[in-house]
This record gives structure tokens, sequence and C-alpha cells, in this order.
């Protein structure tokens, strides 16, 4: 066992019927790192996480977090073991405020009349305010979801990961569809957390992105292991040949032809 690991995944096998999604992968994420995440359309990307937050349930493999065999079968056991996830479909609703999305699901609640408690609302605000603002978000708790932009929303969303104070953070595809500078807020964040300590798992399509803040960078093709590489010194080219072939630049049918 890696002593520095929060997480291991082994040998992880997912099928969905005839779709094999994932095919044996192996994948580690290591104390208070940034681990980029990438592959095409379909990789297994999602798969791949959603067996470690408890969404979906391997058919094969083992999962350790901090050296314990763990089954993961619901989300609630990855939360108690300090995993939290910012899931790709944006789970907000945009007619309620961003203190209401924040605590949605795990609403606090205060003293008991009859049978029903109350919604402590004024602590869930002052929590939610407490909250954004340590994490430099200049977001209005009292706004609703849907006046904000795409890029605040990504960090509300983020931030709802925090409440319970996690070790492991998930994000499928944080800046997806956001622009240069919403994504450039995202990344800051994701880069403060893990100043934290906070260990992150970061799915992406955006290459740059991931080069720029991850350590290292695990590709899936077609739902295998097409490496797992230190972002120091890796070549773009290489990350997109392992893509596109599951195998590195060097071996690829291209880099072949010319040797
Ligand atoms: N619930 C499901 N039922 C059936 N097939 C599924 C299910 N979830 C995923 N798949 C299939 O498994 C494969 C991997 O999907 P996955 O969502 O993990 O890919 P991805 O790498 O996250 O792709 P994207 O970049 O598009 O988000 C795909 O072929 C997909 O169609
Ligand atoms: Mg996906």
């Amino acid at each position: 066992m890696d002593d520095s690991a929060v997480v291991e995944m082994e040998g992880i096998t997912k099928s969905f019927g005839s779709v094999v999604a994932l095919q044996s992968v192996d994948f580690t994420l290591r104390d208070g790192e940034i681990h980029g995440l990438v592959g095409d359309n379909g990789a297994g990307k999602s798969t791949l996480i959603k067996c470690l937050a408890g969404v979906l349930t391997p058919d094969e493999g083992t999962i350790r977090v901090r050296g314990r065999t763990v089954t993961i079968d619901n989300p609630r056991v990855a939360k108690s073991l300090g995993i939290e996830t910012a899931f790709q479909d944006l789970a907000l609703a945009g007619n309620l405020t961003v203190t209401q999305n924040i605590f949605l699901g795990r609403e606090r609640v205060r003293g008991f009349r009859g049978l029903f408690g109350v919604l402590d609302k004024r602590q869930m605000r002052a929590r939610a305010e407490e909250l954004l603002a340590d994490l430099e978000i200049g977001v209005d708790p009292d706004a609703l979801v849907r006046d904000l932009s795409g890029g605040e929303r990504q960090l509300v969303s983020i931030s709802r990961t925090l409440l319970s104070d996690p070790d492991v953070i998930i994000m499928d595809e944080p800046t997806s569809a956001l622009s240069v500078e919403g994504a450039k807020r995202v990344l800051d964040l994701i880069e403060q957390l893990r100043q934290q300590g906070i260990s992150i798992i970061v799915i992406s399509h955006n290459i740059e992105y991931t080069q720029r803040i991850a350590d290292r960078i695990k590709v899936l093709y077609n739902g295998m292991d097409a490496g797992d590489i230190s972002a120091d010194g890796v070549t773009r080219d290489d990350i997109v040949a392992r893509m596109v072939s599951g195998r590195p630049e060097s071996e690829s049918a291209s880099s072949q032809s010319t040797a």
C-alpha cells in the first residue's frame, strides 16, 4: 500500500449491459494532491468517480480509503468517509437562493414543534455567508441561483461540498462551459482548497487547465487505463495521444511511422 494514499481504487470494472464502461482501472489519490482525470467522451471518467461517490457500485475491484477496504454502496457512505462530490450535471435549483442551495438536502433544524423541526434559517444563512467569505466568493447568499453567472454557480456548487469539512473533493467538469475568467476563478478556488489540505480529483476536457492545476493526470481510453502521468513535463501531445489511442505518443502509430 502507498502510505500517502487517501484513496486507492484497484481493478475497477463496471459494465452497463453490453457496454464495458470501465475495465480493470486503477486510481490512487495521494494526500493533498490535485489529480486530473481526462479522456474522451464516454471514456468512463464519470463512471469511475461515481463508484467512489457511492452512486454506482463496481462489478469488480477494491476501494481502500486511508488503507482500509471499504464498500461504498451509497452516497452517505462516501460522505461519512470524507468524500464529497460536485457532479457534472449541476444539481442546483435556480428558483432557490444560494443559501438554500448550499443546504439543499441537509437543512439545519432547530427545536421541535410537535413532530416537526423548524428550519434554522438564520443559522444556515450565517454559515453560508461565512463559507462564501472564507472562499472569497463574492456571491450574495440571498441571491437566486438563476440570476448567477455559470461561473458563480460552479463556485456555489463547489462550496456546497465544503459544508461537511471533507478530506476529498471530486469535481466532474468544473470548468466546462465557463468563460476564461469564470474558469480562472474556479481553478483558483481548487488551488486554494488544496492549500487547506484537501485532496482533489478534477475531471476535465480541458487539457490546458488540467496541466495547469494537476500534480498527476490519469488518462482513460474507452474504459481502459491509458496511464497515470506526472503533470510536470508531460506534453499536451502525449496526453492527446493517450486520449485518442490509449497509448503514449512515443508508441502511437504516427510516431512509429516516422521512427
Ligand atoms: N447509467 C448508465 N447506463 C448505461 N450506460 C451508461 C451509464 N452511465 C454511463 N454509461 C456508458 O458508459 C460509458 C462511460 O460513460 P461515462 O459517463 O463514464 O463517460 P465520461 O468519460 O464521463 O464521458 P463525458 O466526457 O461525456 O462525460 C459510456 O459508453 C456511457 O454511455
Ligand atoms: Mg462524464
